[in-house]
Formats: C-alpha cells, sequence, structure tokens
C-alpha cells in the first residue's frame, strides 16, 4: 500500500469519510450529488408575509419530492442581514445606532419559526451574519480581487434603500408623492432612490455578458418558466431571434461596495476599513457558503460537489432575477476564470440548475404594503386554515409561477373547502359505517379471483367500459403517481395538483353513482368500491406528501401503510399487481379519520 494512503488509513492519523472520499474521488464514483434547493434569504426587517412563506413552501415541496426520490437533500433558507434596509429599520425600532445584531437576533428567529410552524424540511438555516459567512465572503473577494475582476472606481447613480440596488439615470423618474414633495423614484419599483457619487470597488461584470448570453440561450430551463429566461438574455441584451445586432448597450460594471461612512453594517472589504461589502455581493454568497464553501482544495475537479453546488433549484421572486441570473453567476464564472480577458465556459465551480422564478402575490388584488394594511400574515393564516391547506392554497394558486395571483379570505375559503370535500369527504364517505358495515364478514370463496373482471383487466392493462365506476377509477389511479412525477420533474406543482384534484373528483362521481351505501348495491360491489376507494385515498395521499405533508402523514398512520407511490412507479408486481392491491385491502379494518380541522 502506498505511504500516502497508509497514513491516512492509520486510526491516528483517521479522517472522516466525507475528507477520504473527497481526497481519493471516490465520491463522485459511489455515491451521487445531494439535491440542494435554496429560498432567498428573507431581510429581517419586518415580520414574514405570504410572500415569504410561498418561497419556503414552494421549496419544501421539491425537497420533499425529491426526497421521496430518494435523493439525499440539502435545503438552504435563511436572512439576509446586512445593509442599509436593516441598519435604518433597527435605528427606527431602538431609537438608537448600532444595534442591529440584536435586531437581527430577534426578526430572523420569527422567520426560523415561521418556517418550522409551515413543516418547512430546510437542513440549513442560513444568517450573512454567521462567521462561516463572514470567512467565505472574503475568500471570494481576495480570489476575484487578486485576479483582476475587482477595481476601485467612481460611482455616480442612484440607489435605492428599500431595493438595495443601484439605478442609472434610465432606471428612474421623478414623480410627486402623497405628501406633493418632488420625490426620484425607480421606474422598477416605485422605490425612492437618493443620488450617490463615491469611490466604489466596481465588479467586471461588463466581461461576462458574452459567457452568460451563450449560456442562457443554450439552456433552456437554466431559468424557468421561459418567460423569465427571455429576461434574463434582454436584460443581457442578447440579439432578438434572427437578427445580429444587441438590443442594449454594453453590461456596465457594478459597484460592489459602500463606503463605510454611509454603511456601517456589513462586512468590511479585505484590507480596506473604509469600505463595506454591497449587501447583495454578500448575500449571493450564502449560497456558496451555506453548502460548506470554502471547499477543501484538494477535491479540484468538482469543487462542493459532495455539499450539493451546484444548487439544482434556486426559488427566487421575480423581482430578484437579476441578482440571480446575472450578478451570482458572473461571481461564479469569475471564481472559475484566471483574469476578465480569459472567462471560462466550462467553470469548475459550476452554475445552479435552474432558477425557479415566481411572480407575486397581491392581497385583495393590491400590491401589499404595511400603508395599505393589506398585508397577509402566514402565521394568522395557517392558525386559521390549518398549515396543509394554506400550503395546499399557495401551491394550487401560485404553483404556475408566471402570473401574479391573489390572495383572499374567500379564496382561501373556497379552495380549502375544495379539498376538504374532494378529499376530506370522500374519505369519510367510503369508510362511513354503514359501508364497513356492508363489507364485515364478506370473504369471497375464491379470493382476490373473486374480484370483476373489470378490476382484474386494470392490472392487465384493460380499458375498463365508461360505466365500470371502480375500474375506472383504479385505471387513474395507478397512473397518477407517474404523471404527477412528470409534473413536479419540470416544476409544473399545480399541474401535478390538476391531476389529483381531477382523479378525487371522479372518485367522488364514482361513488354516488354506485351508492355502496344502498341496499340495492351488491355486497361485492360494496367491497371492490371500498377497496378501490381506498387504494385512491392511499395514492393520492401519497402523491399530495409533498404539498401536505401532514394530511399526508394522517392518511398513512390511519392505513397503517407507508408505502411511498414516487418509489412504486417504476415497479412491477410486489407493489403494483393485483394481489398486492388485495392484500393491502381486503380485511383491513380502517377507522376514517377527519383530516382537516379549521378554526374558524
Ligand atoms: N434579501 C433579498 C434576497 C437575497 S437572496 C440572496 C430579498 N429579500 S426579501 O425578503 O425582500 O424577499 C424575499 C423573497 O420574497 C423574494 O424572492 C421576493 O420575490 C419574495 N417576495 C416578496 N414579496 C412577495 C410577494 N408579494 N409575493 C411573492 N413573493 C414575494 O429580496
Amino acid at each position: 500500500m502506498p505511504a500516502f494512503v497508509s497514513s491516512i488509513l492509520h486510526p491516528k492519523n483517521a479522517l472522516r469519510l466525507g475528507q477520504l472520499q473527497r481526497l481519493t474521488g471516490l465520491y463522485r464514483h459511489n455515491s451521487t450529488k445531494p439535491y440542494y434547493v435554496t429560498t432567498p434569504i428573507f431581510y429581517p426587517n419586518a415580520s414574514p408575509h405570504i410572500g415569504h412563506l410561498y418561497s419556503l413552501v414552494t421549496a419544501d415541496v421539491f425537497a420533499r419530492y425529491n426526497k421521496l426520490k430518494g435523493r439525499d437533500v440539502r435545503f438552504l433558507a435563511g436572512t439576509d442581514e446586512h445593509g442599509l434596509k436593516i441598519q435604518k429599520a433597527s435605528k427606527v425600532h431602538f431609537g438608537e445606532a448600532g444595534r442591529e445584531k440584536e435586531f437581527c437576533d430577534s426578526l430572523s428567529q420569527r422567520f426560523r419559526d415561521l418556517g418550522k410552524k409551515a413543516w418547512i424540511s430546510n437542513t440549513c438555516y442560513a444568517r450573512t451574519t454567521d462567521a462561516n459567512h463572514k470567512r467565505a465572503v472574503h475568500n471570494i473577494w481576495k480570489d476575484l480581487d487578486s485576479k483582476g475582476f475587482i477595481y476601485k472606481g467612481k460611482y455616480s447613480g442612484w440607489y435605492s434603500i428599500t431595493d438595495e440596488c443601484f439605478y442609472t439615470d434610465s432606471q428612474v423618474t421623478t414623480i410627486t408623492n402623497a405628501k406633493g414633495e418632488t420625490v426620484t423614484t425607480s421606474l422598477e419599483t416605485g422605490a425612492v432612490v437618493e443620488w450617490c457619487s463615491e469611490e466604489n470597488y466596481m465588479f467586471r461584470l461588463s466581461s461576462f455578458r458574452d459567457a452568460l448570453i451563450s449560456y442562457y440561450s443554450s439552456n433552456s430551463t437554466s431559468v424557468y418558466p421561459p418567460q423569465y429566461r427571455d429576461d434574463v438574455l434582454q436584460m443581457l441584451g442578447a440579439p432578438a431571434q434572427g437578427s445580429e445586432s444587441s438590443t442594449l448597450p454594453e453590461l456596465a460594471d457594478i459597484s460592489i461596495s459602500r463606503p463605510r461612512s454611509r454603511l456601517e453594517w456589513g462586512i468590511q472589504v479585505p484590507g480596506d476599513p473604509d469600505h463595506t461589502v454591497y449587501v447583495w455581493f454578500d448575500a449571493l454568497l450564502i449560497y456558496l457558503s451555506g453548502a460548506g464553501y470554502p471547499w477543501p482544495s484538494l477535491s479540484s475537479e468538482a469543487p462542493g460537489l459532495p455539499e450539493g453546488w451546484p444548487a439544482d433549484l434556486q426559488i427566487i421572486g421575480k423581482d430578484i432575477l437579476r441578482f440571480h441570473a446575472i450578478y451570482l453567476p458572473a461571481i461564479l464564472l469569475a471564481m472559475s476564470s484566471p483574469s476578465p480577458s480569459a472567462i471560462t465556459s466550462s467553470p469548475r465551480i459550476p452554475l445552479a440548475h435552474t432558477i425557479l422564478t415566481h411572480a407575486h402575490w397581491t392581497s385583495e388584488q393590491k400590491k401589499m404594503s404595511k400603508s395599505l394594511g393589506n398585508v397577509a400574515d402566514p402565521l394568522a393564516s395557517m392558525d386559521q386554515w390549518s398549515v396543509d391547506l394554506v400550503r395546499f392554497y399557495l401551491m394550487r394558486i401560485g404553483g404556475r409561477w408566471r402570473g401574479d395571483v391573489d390572495w383572499s379570505e374567500r379564496q382561501v375559503d373556497n379552495h380549502s373547502q375544495e379539498i376538504q370535500s374532494q378529499l376530506g369527504n370522500y374519505l369519510l364517505r367510503i369508510t362511513s359505517k354503514k359501508i364497513t358495515k356492508r363489507v364485515e364478514g364478506v370473504e369471497p370463496s375464491d379470493g382476490m379471483d373473486s374480484l370483476s373482471p373489470g378490476i382484474q383487466g386494470v392490472f392487465e392493462g384493460v380499458e375498463p367500459a365508461e360505466t365500470d365506476y371502480n375500474a375506472n377509477l383504479l385505471t387513474l389511479t395507478r397512473a397518477l403517481p407517474a404523471k404527477v412525477q412528470t409534473h413536479m420533474d419540470t416544476w409544473e406543482v399545480a399541474c401535478a395538483l390538476d391531476d389529483i384534484i381531477h382523479v378525487l373528483k371522479y372518485a367522488n362521481k364514482a361513488v354516488t353513482a354506485i351508492a355502496p351505501w344502498s341496499n340495492d348495491c351488491d355486497p361485492q360491489t360494496v367491497l371492490e368500491t371500498r377497496m378501490v376507494g381506498l387504494e385512491a385515498v392511499r395514492v393520492v395521499g401519497g402523491c399530495l406528501e409533498p404539498i401536505m405533508p401532514n394530511t399526508a402523514q394522517k392518511i398513512q398512520v390511519m392505513f397503517g401503510i407507508h408505502e411511498n407511490v414516487f418509489g412504486e412507479t417504476g415497479k412491477a408486481d410486489a407493489v403494483h399487481g393485483l394481489k398486492a392491491f388485495w392484500d393491502r385491502w381486503h380485511g383491513r379494518k380502517v377507522d376514517g379519520v377527519k383530516l382537516f380541522e379549521i378554526q374558524k
């Protein structure tokens, strides 16, 4: 054995398994990369609102779904604690400067508690005030600086504290506000901006335009839905299809620091106590520091891979697309490139696979704002409707991502009723005393062979007659996990819910048409209706698990069955065949439970 290997295997020098795997490259061969999903880190300048819960639930749905598919999952959420916005909010709150950490500790905890209450399964809760994050920011800054990606320059332009964003002249307008004052505001967000002219550190964003255009043009799922990828290409000034000339002037370099005299609350620029790192440069790096960056340099081929990098999925709102789709990828490319004149097209530290971008929630058809008093409170909503019903509503209405959607009590009520009646009441119907009584003691002499030809045919791929409700419901049920999986793999959560609701609607229609509680219904049909109905609830519950984990758990406990439907789709008869179906339900005692309890 080579001396190097025997030395690291010696108990005295024992390495943790992960270190050994990285050193030897075993990881890539023996294990797959963890699935890594992130939410934006929230500004802890006020209490969480429904938009924050939406980000968390969206990420959680994909985290849980991928876990069910057998992936090791890393899921980052957290808070973005530096910058003028927090510095100002803290000062207003305490009436004095310098208490930002105390302010963030308390508000960051509220976001953490929101996640706990909503059954969010994040594996990491990262804060930009954490020491390891500060180390990562310094490390990356120094690396980029040493390679010539950072220079000191004069910045003159506009800055919005609300947006924590620099704007150019063409991005602002002058208006008269409600108080009759003339103010300059961002055209995009309407936030007030202030003029600044200062010496800042600049990042050579302009060097990355071609690399980014080429990356986004050739990666169709780099930003999803496609409308947002088009937006990114437009921001980059990519030539419109069929035309050679670009639509915008060169991508400008960006300012990545503020003078300490203006911004005290932040990470100091390495080696320059007079400058504070720009809050977005700091915040975007949380996705790396939260995945263990700086990674051991020896794992040079794919650093960060064992910890999950690159992110498989980043959830963001449409307002922060530029930061995630242009600034962060440019920083990552810079980390992997030797100099601004030699930008790599195959970065050692790759870009995130997909940025899932969503539109916004309005409240009662208006932009949520404190002054309008229409900010939807996620904690109160979960108290009122329960965690799962709120999660259901967020995904049923918000799971298409494309256009703004509205939060209103009436709508939450309507949609809660939809799932309560289609699933909750259906379960109570098929487990009712009347039906249970009619199947007790019914013991077909031929066992599973006594099942009707229609039901048996389902397992042989025979298309049922239109009037054979049970066989049709069973066919729909058996096809559901694969359909849901297709939608979830393409981030179309609302489409998955459409398919789930479709099966439930058919189940309700079927049970009404069959009327198994009636004495006119023969005992064999009652037995089959119950078995097929229970199977439908089991499979629907399994498909809902990423979205409504609490409900799925109740169903599993009630049935005493903990099979994973997403693991099932590829499996053959042992789980999916006629015998499995028969064994699962025949003679099983089920006491139907109330799945949803609403506090009015
Ligand atoms: N701190 C930055 C993100 C830094 S990530 C490195 C930030 N924070 S935020 O708290 O203002 O917003 C967090 C997320 O909530 C963003 O994705 C934003 O789009 C989203 N939402 C804010 N208002 C929203 C709605 N009304 N509706 C849906 N999402 C909303 O931006």
